[in-house]
């Protein structure tokens, strides 16, 4: 009887023990992973939805996340700034410092298109989360994104489409087919887990319209109806419940002051400066510029310009203000202009003619980007403040469950905007390695627990029996 008692207690002992060990891992990598589709629609300001009727992105505010806007990295233009999307690093540690290639020496200059094919230039020691992903074992895919062309330590995007040259970027049936590609090939024929989708539009008519025009709200109207094919395609390949998708850009626009008014920036006029103190520049880019000046001519052609024109910031690369991040990689020359928004920096003589323009400090409102989300992982209609366009990197590691590279971001920023927000620390490494040891020490507790219940019980029963001989 004693025994019988003693018996099955043991083996009580034994079932709670094996449970023990055989519980599922009910922690936060219970959840499943989804794909991402990351999409930039270039040039699209935080309030371009304000002035025109916009249903398929309020749709998507309504079914997800809408920020009120997001800031991006200094110097606010297209390759740059893409690129700290794909990677989370401000410009100054991730390298590419311009849409142009540039050589000191020899005076060449590439610009934004041919630029996407020199390696070395966008490979400069960060890799793009296309890369990181493939590395841990993602499928990732790139159309038209700037840096899609690029070689990054030997290793390339998988799936890729870079756009030939000269490509109309705003030709809607061109956005479909490229839609079509996206949805149907890559991600449900192909099982992709990530690719990023880039538009052209509507940069192209901000700057060639200026951002305050009807040709401005047309073009953010058909944006708009891009975003609604998007989300019908998804839906129709079956993958709304299994693909978050990301929508943002990557600077905004303002208008440039234009007339007999406008106290037009021309380098060669201001007294004092003289483009023969000047080994190599690069203006005549909007509102920005870079001065390399000849050998011993640095103070003199800074003070030259310093304070010379109201509207014109004079920076020497070491005395640039800390929160642009935009001073310290080699690439950046040793003396950077920068105008007020409204104003661009022309050199000989005026040349540019766009009635938009980017490139101003970030803090400028008219240079932040709008930012969306939805998706299986996605909040449900919330609105969130801004933030910095630092953090989307990070958050889309999180999304992809793989380890991000050393960044500039921090998923603590965009975390709340994910369902189950308890469940964050599955995806990070330290995290992860913290559960994987808390479930191994609860482990070898368990097992630990069961020795010593059943040694005891069988002490005890053996006493008892013994006992009982007595
Ligand atoms: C610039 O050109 C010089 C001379 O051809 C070359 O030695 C140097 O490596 C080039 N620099 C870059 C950044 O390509
Ligand atoms: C990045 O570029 C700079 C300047 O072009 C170069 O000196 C440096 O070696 C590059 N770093 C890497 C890791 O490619
Ligand atoms: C737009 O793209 C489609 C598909 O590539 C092409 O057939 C059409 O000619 C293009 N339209 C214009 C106006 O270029
Ligand atoms: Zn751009």
């Amino acid at each position: 009887m004693l025994l019988s008692v003693c018996v099955s207690v043991c083996v009580l002992a034994l079932l709670m023990s094996s449970a023990v060990h055989g519980a599922p891992a009910k922690g936060p990598c219970a959840r499943p992973r989804n794909k991402l589709l990351f999409i930039s629609f270039d040039g699209f300001r935080w309030d371009y939805d304000r002035d025109v009727d916009t249903p398929h992105l309020d749709r998507m505010a309504e079914e997800g996340v809408r920020a009120a806007y997001v800031t991006p990295p200094y110097l606010t233009i297209t390759s740059p700034t893409h690129f700290t999307l794909l990677t989370g690093r401000y410009i100054e540690n991730h390298g590419v410092i311009h849409n142009m290639w540039f050589n000191i020496s020899t005076q060449e200059k590439k610009q934004y298109y041919m630029t996407q094919f020199v390696d070395d230039y966008w490979d400069n020691g960060t890799l793009p989360i296309w890369i990181t992903a493939q590395r841990q074992g993602l499928k990732a895919g790139s159309l038209h994104f700037p840096g899609t062309a690029a070689t990054y330590q030997k290793e390339e995007v998988g799936v890729k489409q870079v756009e030939p040259f000269l490509y109309d970027h705003s030709n809607e049936t061109d956005w479909r087919l490229n839609v079509d590609r996206v949805v149907g090939d890559w991600f449900a024929r192909r099982d992709l887990d990530l690719v990023t989708l880039y538009f052209g539009e509507p940069d192209k008519t901000g700057h060639k319209y200026g951002p305050d025009t009807p040709e401005r709200r047309a073009m953010v109207q058909t944006v708009d109806r891009t975003v609604g094919y998007i989300r019908h395609a998804i839906q129709s390949h079956g993958l709304t419940e299994r693909l978050n998708v990301i929508i943002t850009a990557d600077h905004g626009m303002t208008t440039v002051q234009r007339g007999a008014g406008a106290n037009e920036i021309i380098l060669s006029k201001i007294p004092g400066f003289s483009f023969r103190d000047i080994k190599f520049h690069l203006v005549d880019y909007g509102p920005s510029g870079m001065l390399l000046p000849r050998e011993g001519m640095l103070e003199k052609v800074y003070s030259a310009l310093k304070g010379a024109h109201p509207h014109l910031h004079v920076y020497k690369k070491e005395d640039m203000p800390e929160r642009l991040h935009y001073a310290k990689h080699p690439r950046i020359l040793p003396i950077i202009l920068w105008a007020d928004p409204g104003y661009v920096i022309n050199g000989l003589f005026p040349v540019q003619f766009n009635k938009g323009e980017h490139g101003f400090d970030n803090e400028v409102m008219d240079m932040k980007p709008f930012f969306r989300a939805v998706g299986p992982d996605f909040r449900r209609g919330l609105q969130v403040g801004g933030f910095e366009t630092v953090h989307i990197y990070p958050l889309m590691c999180h999304l992809l469950g793989i380890t991000p590279e050393v960044n500039d971001g921090s998923l603590h920023v965009t975390k709340h905007m994910l369902l189950n927000a308890d469940d964050q620390e599955c995806q990070t490494t330290d995290e992860s390695v913290h559960w994987n040891l808390m479930v191994g020490f609860a482990a070898v507790g368990g097992l630990l627990l069961v020795m010593f219940v059943v040694m005891t019980t069988w002490t005890t029963c053996k006493r008892r029996r013994m006992e009982s001989y007595r």
